[in-house]
């Protein structure tokens, strides 16, 4: 081959691995744009539908900030919870009074329905004004994707920008039509979310320990498949490891358990014993009658009452997992490992939160809505090397290395 022609293959090379690249916002000089920004304003409300948690704001907040200084206009886009149609209750407006909080310096809008308001509201637009549509998820076009509907939100800004990790497993319109029709990259924390979880994953410092809770194993099969491959521990708590229990001959009393999936657990078990990851399940359980029921104990797990149910993990096994922790390089969580809304069952979940906050030599990655609703209100919280904002969007994202919304994003 001449130098020509081997210069030509690097240059198609080259060209193709960029065109399979996200870009990101820091990567390329985005200035004087309207912005159509998917942003994660799905914030936890209180019954009075004041926000109870706005960590998924605040992390968008360095891309926000990071667009605005360079004289852009932001459109943003999101999603609230999951109504099916327009549900008063579920209106983005309490985001955008926290919003004018966090940015007093601009005018913060309500677009009530894009689809038919004003177009004025738009085209006079400053930059001293951000826009942001209403719940997304209020036009049934956002999850029956739709081409129209992509094209009219498409329509509203010169550039997108998805910093949304945590809706990046849906394909829905708002996350993968605009690309289709106007330039687009990624944000700041869809960046850094990629960025610290690839690592996690494809280049751990060992030994890796996964702590995967909450309840149904048949969602969660297909991650703990791909775990089971590249973690040294994987420790399986909440309803999860009754089918797990269950698979390894005990009775789980009237517990949760999907057993349904109780094949499926022993056949994990048995990889597990062929030298993959070391599989941790519990070995003691507090148990109640019911999940309000003030009068529990503890129990070894192969001696489950058969009038009661496991709310959390025992003492036993909070001692084998803490050590295990303490010891990991690599430590990715994502599910409560008991029932945390009753104080009563919460111990578990808190030891292995304050395991991982006290364990500063590893790479820490939590994850998932009820995780993050275990921890949120916690000391400590800094210790955490990442809090991912995705739940769902991080199981898959690790158990597929992609997802909808970034191959859309790929150039
Ligand atoms: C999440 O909370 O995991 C994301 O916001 C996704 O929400 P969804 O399950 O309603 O798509």
């Amino acid at each position: 081959m001449n130098g020509d022609i081997l210069q030509d293959s690097l240059t198609l090379l080259n060209d193709w691995l960029n065109m399979s690249k996200i870009i990101y916002i820091d990567e390329v000089e985005i200035k004087n744009k309207t912005v159509l920004l998917r942003v994660d304003f799905d914030v936890s409300l209180n019954p009075n539908r004041t926000i109870a948690d706005d960590i998924r704001i605040q992390k968008n907040l360095p891309t926000i900030k990071y667009l605005l200084k360079n004289n852009n206009k932001l459109i943003c886009v999101a999603k609230l919870d999951r109504p099916k149609t327009r549900d008063p209750k579920l209106s983005l407006m309490p985001v955008v009074k926290r919003l004018r909080e966090y940015l007093p310096d601009y005018k913060i809008i309500l677009i009530a329905d894009f689809l038919s308001s004003d177009k004025q509201v738009f085209e006079k637009q400053t930059n001293k004004e951000i826009l942001v549509l209403e719940n997304i998820r209020f036009y049934p076009k956002e999850k029956d994707f739709s081409t129209i509907f992509a094209k009219r939100l498409a329509s509203l800004g010169d550039i997108y920008v998805n910093d949304a990790f945590a809706v990046c497993h849906r394909s829905d319109t708002s996350v993968i039509g605009p690309p289709k029709f106007i330039p687009s990259y990624g944000g700041l924390l869809l960046k850094k979310e990629l960025a610290i979880i690839s690592q996690a994953i494809n280049k751990p410092k060992k030994p890796i320990v996964a702590i995967i809770g909450g309840n149904k194993v048949s969602t969660k099969i297909g991650l703990i498949n791909k775990l089971i491959k590249i973690v040294d521990y994987l420790i399986i708590g909440g309803g999860l490891a009754n089918a797990f229990v269950n698979a390894q001959g005990h009775d789980v009393g009237t517990s949760f358990c999907q057993y349904e999936a109780v094949q499926q657990a022993r056949r994990l078990l048995s990889l597990s014993k062929k030298g993959r990851a070391f599989l941790v399940l519990p070995v003691d359980a507090v148990v109640a009658n019911t999940k309000e029921d003030k009068n529990s104990e503890i129990v070894k797990i192969e001696n489950i009452p058969s009038n009661k149910s496991i709310f959390d993990i025992g003492p036993e096994t909070k001692a084998q997992i803490g050590g295990i922790i303490a010891k990991a390089k690599t430590i990715i969580w994502n599910g409560p490992v008991g029932y945390f809304e009753n104080p009563e069952f919460k111990q578990g979940t808190d030891f292995v939160y304050y395991s991982i906050a006290q364990n500063t030599d590893a790479v820490s990655i939590v994850g998932g809505g009820d995780t993050l609703a275990a921890i949120s209100k916690k000391e400590y919280l800094d210790k955490i090397t990442h809090i991912s904002t995705g739940g769902g969007a991080m199981l898959e994202f690790i158990e597929k290395g992609t997802l909808p919304g970034i191959e859309a994003l790929k150039k």
